[in-house]
């Protein structure tokens, strides 16, 4: 008996087809399985050799209640011819984890196995979840396998970083269970409801064109973004900081850089690796911000400021570690400049977007930045929710226009919403050329 969520997920009674291969991550993929049957949606499970040294068929076969496909030549009678039935009944496929052996075989059109055999025969929406040691994530054969596989329209999921199993830190992770099926459910929900995604089966989502090519919307035009904190220092070995990571603008830059944008990041202290294709200046400070964004603002066609400015910094600097004293020790904090609010006033033809972060009247507060910064769009995000803001992989915002619109994209990938993001922007743009 499957168990369906109390409000009707886009995934009840999709078809589902899980590609597991063998990563040591093979494992979060039972409670991909778990989580997606609970949301209504019908699992069918494929395993490589590899992923067999991880986890047990019995286990996906338990979980999924059905048949776990393994070998191409096995004689089996529940599907007529396996790889072609299943391929057809696919509402989407997903692989999860996904090696750089299986990246490379699919990249160079392989199928010699059940799971490679299946992807070339399905129409239905691919998505990928990359997950690796960070070297082989990072080796450059790696990342062309990625970028020839988006090329071709299948949706990569961005792998998380953070402690990986061989004891290294970095880009590599499998995003959690939740996050997957979050990814799954957004595209789902997007297709029905026409925001994202148009069509059913063969759809492709908003960075994808209709002929399932990578969409270049954003060609020839300079977006410029924003990403991460920023440190005010105290002394040579403290400062102010706040706790983003950056993973919202970054995913913003490498949407853009996709849609074939030119992109200049300006990134605060942030540990993420720069996305293909991207310009990337660092800085430190607010101040140091301000004047980077200024330095490329005129030539811009479009801002999007998602760092999160520290709004004060000591107004002394010590020049030697503060020593501590008794008693109570007080900081005096001055103004950084608000660099959005001074784009909104020097603005000619750029389209701003800003974010605003809220943990209380997120709405109210965002739509007085966006009128008082003179905004194109502000974001509003509320950054009590543990799956959204600072340092989730999902989001979930309402993208508040000038004209009085309002996008409330579903919960989704930072990646995935990037694009929503950049869809306002376009639009926007194609606007401003009607004028
Ligand atoms: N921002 C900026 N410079 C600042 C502060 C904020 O450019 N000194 C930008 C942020 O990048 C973001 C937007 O303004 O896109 C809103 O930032 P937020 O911190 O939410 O709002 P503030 O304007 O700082 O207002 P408050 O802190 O009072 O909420």
């Amino acid at each position: 008996m499957e168990t369906v969520a109390e409000h009707p997920s886009s995934l009840l009674g999709k078809h589902i087809v899980l590609g597991v291969t063998g990563g040591i991550a093979a494992y979060k993929a039972v409670e991909v399985v778990s989580r997606l049957r609970k949301k209504g949606a019908h699992v069918h499970v494929i395993m490589t050799r590899g992923a067999q040294n991880f986890v047990t068929e019995l286990t996906f076969r338990e979980m999924s209640d059905a048949p776990v496909l393994t070998d191409m030549w096995a004689k089996v009678t529940h599907y007529h011819v396996e790889h072609i039935a299943l391929a057809q009944l696919a509402d989407a496929v997903l692989v999860a984890p996904a090696t750089a052996n299986f990246l490379a075989k699919a990249a160079c059109g392989l199928a010699d196995d059940m799971l490679t055999t299946t992807l070339l025969a399905t129409k239905a929406p691919i998505f990928v979840a990359p997950a690796m040691n960070t070297a082989m994530y990072e080796n450059a054969i790696t990342q062309e396998n990625i970028e020839k596989l988006r090329s071709r329209g299948i949706h990569i999921v961005e792998p998380a970083s953070g402690q990986l199993a061989c004891g290294t830190s970095g880009a590599g992770r499998l995003p959690e269970p939740v996050e997957l099926v979050a990814v799954l459910e957004q595209f789902f929900h997007a297709a029905a409801n026409d925001t994202l995604c148009v069509g059913t089966k063969t759809t492709e989502c908003s960075s994808v064109g209709a002929n399932g090519e990578q969409k270049h919307d954003l060609a020839s035009r300079k977006i410029l973004v924003t990403a991460g904190g920023t440190h005010e220092p105290l002394d040579p070995v403290r400062f102010l900081g706040n706790r983003s990571t950056g993973k919202m603008g970054f995913a913003v830059a490498e949407a853009a850089a996709a849609r074939g944008a030119d992109v200049v990041l300006v990134a605060g202290p942030v540990n993420l690796a720069t996305p293909a294709g991207v310009r990337r200046v660092d800085v430190l400070t607010a101040q140091e911000m301000h004047d980077a964004v200024l330095a490329e603002y005129e030539t811009a066609d479009a801002v999007i400021k998602a760092a999160a400015v520290a709004d004060y910094r000591p107004k002394e600097r010590a020049g030697q570690k503060i020593k501590k004293k008794d008693g109570s020790l007080f900081l005096e904090l001055v103004r950084n400049p608000d660099i959005l609010k001074e784009l909104g006033e020097r603005k000619t033809h750029q389209i701003l977007v800003g974010f605003a972060a809220e943990t209380e009247h997120v709405l109210e507060y965002a739509a007085g930045k966006l009128q008082k910064k003179n905004l194109d769009f502000i974001v509003a995000n509320d950054v009590s929710r543990t799956d959204a803001g600072f340092s989730a992989d999902t989001n979930c915002v309402t993208i508040l226009g000038c004209d009085g619109t309002k996008t409330q994209p579903p919960l989704m990938s930072k990646r995935a919403l990037a694009d929503v993001i950049l869809d306002c922007v376009a639009g926007a743009m194609a606007e401003k050329r009607k004028d």
